[in-house]
C-alpha cells in the first residue's frame, strides 16, 4: 500500500474505500483551520457524551475514566501548541478523536458510539455561541456603563438636536447619550432572547435519526448548560437559525455601533468641534501634518458592513438546503468567527474612545444658538398664552422666522416690537418661551430632555443595565 492509500485507510471513515481522496478534495475538505476554535466545546461535549455512555451501561466505566483523563491531555497539548493538527483529518473533531485513539487505544474507538459528526459538531457550535454571546453582554454592559457615566458629566449640557442633520431643537448631550445606552439595551435583550431559544441539546440525534442506544440526552444536555435536549433528531442536525440569529443580532450592534461612530466622527470635525476624541483612538497622516483622524470610529463605522455580509452569507447559505445534514453547512463557522472577532474589537475600541471623550461645551452651545433652534416653542407660546390653534401658530412662526432670517438675528434678538408686527397679541411672556434655557426645563414629558428627567433617566438606568 502506498503511503498516501496508508493515510487514507487510517482515516475514521476510510473503510468502504478503496481508492485515496484527491490532494484537491483533502484541501477543499478541510475546515480545521478554523472549526479548531471548537476545541474546547468540542472536549466537554465529548467528556459528558462519554460520561452518559458509562452511566448508561453502553461502554465501561474504565474506558470512560480513560476517555476523560486522554481528551483533558489533548487539551493541555491544544493549549501550549504540542497538537499537531492534520488537514487530512479534515476537522477538529476527527483530529481529537484520532488523537485520543493514539493516546488510550482501544477504550478511544468507544467514544464515538451513539453519536454522529453531525449532532456533534452543531453541539460543540451551539456552546461555542452561547459562550461568546456572554463575552458580548459583558462588552455591551461595559459600552453602557461608559455611556451613563458621560451622561451624568454632561446631563445638563446643552447641545442641538438634529433632524435631517439640520439643528431641530435643544437637548442635553447627555439626553442623547442615553439614546444609545436604550439601543444596545435592547441588543441585550436580543441576545438573551437568542441564548434562551437556542439552549436546547442537539448531541444524541446521531447522524439524523436518533441511536437505538439507551442513552441518556437530559443528563447530556444537563452536564453541557442546556436547558433541555432538542426535540426532533432531523431538525437537530439540520438547523442554523440560531446561527443567524446570532449574525443577525450582531448585525444590530455594528449598526447601532455605525451610528454613534458616524456621530463621533461629526462632532469632531472641525465644522463642529463638538468633543475631542483622545489621541489614543486618532491617527496622524502620513502627509498633513496637522491631521488627526479618527481611525477608531471609522473602522467601527466600517467594520459594520462585513457584519451584515456574514448575515447574509449565511442565510443565503441555508435557502433551498435539503434536511438534515450537508456539507455545505461546514460554510456557517467562518461568518460567525469573522463577526465575532470584529464586533468585539469594536466594542473596545468604542469603550475606550467614550470612556476618554473630552466634550467641548462652549462649541456645543455656539452651534445651538444658530438655526432658530426655539421655534418650535415659540408656537408652543402662541398656543398656550394666546390660544391660537397649533396649525396657525406654525404658520405665524413661520414668518417671524423669516423676519429674523432677514435681520440676520436668532429669535431671541427680536424685539418685541419686531415680534408684534407680525401678531400683535403677541406680550412680553413671549421671551421666557423662546429663550434655549427654558426650552430645556420645559421638556418635561416622560422621556424628554429636561435635565431634571434625564438625571432620573440616568438613575433608572443603572438599576436596569448596571
Ligand atoms: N466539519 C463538519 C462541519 O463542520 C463536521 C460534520 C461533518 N459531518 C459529515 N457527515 N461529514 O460541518
Amino acid at each position: 500500500m502506498t503511503k498516501r492509500k496508508k493515510n487514507l485507510k487510517s482515516t475514521i471513515w476510510g473503510g468502504r474505500f478503496e481508492g485515496v481522496s484527491s490532494d484537491n478534495l483533502i484541501k477543499f475538505n478541510s475546515s480545521i483551520s478554523f472549526d479548531k476554535n471548537l476545541y474546547a466545546q468540542d472536549i466537554e461535549g465529548s467528556i459528558a457524551h462519554a460520561e452518559m455512555l458509562s452511566k448508561q451501561k453502553i461502554i465501561l466505566k474504565k474506558d470512560f475514566l480513560e476517555i476523560k483523563s486522554g481528551l483533558l491531555k489533548i487539551k493541555k497539548e491544544i493549549e501550549t501548541n504540542k497538537f499537531k493538527f492534520k488537514i487530512e483529518l479534515e476537522d477538529i473533531h476527527m483530529n481529537i478523536e484520532s488523537r485520543l485513539i493514539e493516546l488510550i487505544g482501544e477504550s478511544g474507538k468507544k467514544l464515538h458510539t451513539a453519536r454522529s459528526r453531525n449532532d456533534q459538531v452543531v453541539t460543540d457550535f451551539k456552546m461555542w455561541i452561547r459562550s461568546d454571546l456572554d463575552s458580548i453582554l459583558d462588552l455591551l454592559k461595559q459600552l453602557q456603563e461608559n455611556l451613563i457615566i458621560q451622561a451624568e458629566d454632561n446631563y445638563e449640557t446643552l447641545m442641538p438636536g438634529y433632524t435631517h442633520l439640520q439643528v431641530a431643537q435643544p437637548v442635553t448631550f447627555g439626553h442623547h447619550l442615553l439614546a444609545y445606552v436604550e439601543m444596545f439595551g435592547r441588543d441585550r435583550a436580543r441576545i438573551k432572547d437568542c441564548i434562551n431559544r437556542m439552549n436546547e441539546c442537539p448531541l444524541g440525534s446521531a447522524a439524523l435519526a436518533g441511536t437505538s442506544y439507551p442513552i441518556d440526552r437530559n443528563f447530556v444536555a444537563k452536564k453541557l448548560n442546556f436547558s433541555s435536549p432538542t426535540r426532533n433528531s432531523i431538525d437537530s442536525v439540520s438547523s442554523r437559525d440560531f446561527a443567524i440569529e446570532y449574525l443577525s443580532v450582531l448585525s444590530l450592534i455594528g449598526i447601532n455601533l455605525s451610528r454613534i461612530a458616524e456621530e463621533l466622527i461629526l462632532w469632531s470635525s472641525n465644522g463642529f468641534n463638538f468633543i475631542v476624541i483622545n489621541e489614543e483612538y486618532t491617527t496622524g497622516s502620513s502627509i498633513m501634518p496637522q491631521k488627526r483622524n479618527p481611525d477608531a470610529a471609522e473602522l467601527i463605522r466600517g467594520k459594520s458592513n462585513r457584519l451584515v455580509g456574514n448575515l447574509v452569507n449565511l442565510i443565503t447559505l441555508l435557502k433551498g438546503l435539503p434536511l438534515a445534514y450537508s456539507k455545505d453547512l461546514q460554510e456557517d463557522k467562518e461568518p460567525i468567527f469573522d463577526s465575532s472577532e470584529n464586533i468585539k474589537n469594536c466594542l473596545l475600541n468604542m469603550i475606550g474612545i467614550i470612556k476618554s471623550l473630552k466634550i467641548n461645551k462652549n462649541k456645543m452651545l455656539k452651534a445651538l444658538q444658530k438655526g432658530f433652534p426655539t421655534a418650535t416653542d415659540l408656537a408652543d407660546y402662541l398656543v398656550t398664552y394666546l390660544n391660537i390653534a397649533f396649525r396657525d401658530a406654525h404658520k405665524i412662526t413661520g414668518k417671524i422666522i423669516l423676519l429674523a432670517e432677514k435681520k440676520n438675528c436668532s429669535l431671541d434678538e427680536l424685539s418685541l416690537e419686531d415680534l408684534r408686527s407680525i401678531e400683535p397679541r403677541i406680550d412680553s411672556n413671549i421671551m421666557k418661551s423662546i429663550s434655549i434655557n427654558s426650552s430645556i426645563l420645559k421638556k418635561t414629558s416622560f422621556g424628554g430632555t429636561s435635565p431634571r428627567l434625564v438625571l432620573k433617566a440616568i438613575s433608572d438606568a443603572k438599576r436596569r443595565y448596571l
